[in-house]
């Protein structure tokens, strides 16, 4: 029997669709945008593995558009989801960052059927999606590059956004990463198809972000979990290059939209889950 979903990951949306008030004034954009991205013959599920966009009300108009073409939308957090991009959210989450992904939580809720996974399982269908937006640890560069994690720590604090948009959240020991990987831990077993907005396998990463330290910023080590993954369908995104491909008996997926700026063209991918 198969049962398949769409899938895709670091849509970026006030990228595509400038924010701006009134909603009415957007919606059309926002229709354009989503059929431009849309495949022939969506499938029930879409699934998207983080990075929506920068304002929690822009997103929900998307999530609502795409609630009109698919019957269950599932969704894990994104770096980019903890943003906050300006004084005025700032001051709205108080300066914390966790605020504004619980508020895009709520959200959801609104919607039938839409499911914001946070270390947790659903069944549809008969096949069991397990999700968490999941941290870079930092292992790449200390693995593969013999880097130590200080050094990792102040590349990472001078050449990523994320240093300074992601307020209350990240210390210096990215005790963060660690809480991500349990709630990992707890649903890799039981999930026909795993969702993280950061990829656990960088065995693909080739050119000259092999040698590069910011890679480090990209992965997380996952290798605990390679002994499982037998049959299982991995979802990631977070770097903006595609990947299909299998390893450990497992297909790892990468359809991410990216920032127009990358190429426009690139649509929603359709996966088969063989049961
Ligand atoms: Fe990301």
């Amino acid at each position: 029997m198969s049962k398949g979903f769409d899938l895709i990951s670091d849509i970026h949306l006030d990228f595509w669709v400038k924010v701006e008030n009134p909603k009415h004034k957007m919606l059309p954009q926002i229709e354009d945008f989503i059929n431009s991205i849309l495949p022939d013959n969506p499938q029930n599920v879409l699934v998207i593995a983080g990075d929506l966009g920068h304002y929690n009300w822009q997103n929900q108009l998307l999530i609502k558009e795409l609630k009109q073409v698919y019957e269950h939308i599932l969704l894990v957090a994104g770096n980019h989801d903890f943003y906050l991009v300006s004084t005025n959210q700032e001051k709205q989450y108080q300066g914390k960052s966790t605020k504004r992904v619980l508020e895009m939580k709520e959200l959801c809720k609104e919607v039938m059927n839409v499911h914001y996974l946070d270390g947790n399982i659903i069944e549809i269908d008969g096949v069991k999606f397990g999700g968490v937006g999941i941290w870079y640890d930092f292992s790449y560069g200390m693995k593969e590059l013999g880097y130590t994690k200080e050094a990792l720590y102040s590349k990472w604090w001078e050449v990523m956004n994320d240093s300074r948009l992601i307020k209350g959240l990240l210390d210096k020991s990215f005790t963060f990463a660690d809480e991500e990987k349990k709630k990992l831990d707890s649903i890799v077993d039981e999930s026909d198809v795993i969702i993280t907005h950061v990829g656990g396998d960088w065995s693909r990463v080739i050119g000259n972000y092999k040698f590069d330290s910011v890679t480090s910023f990209y992965y997380f080590d996952g290798s605990n979990h390679f002994s499982k993954l037998e049959d299982k369908v991995w979802c990631f995104g977070h770097t903006h290059q595609r990947y299909d491909y299998d390893a450990y008996g497992c297909r790892f997926v990468n359809a991410s939209l990216g920032y127009p700026s990358e190429g426009k063209g690139r649509k929603i991918v359709q996966i088969e889950v063989i049961k």
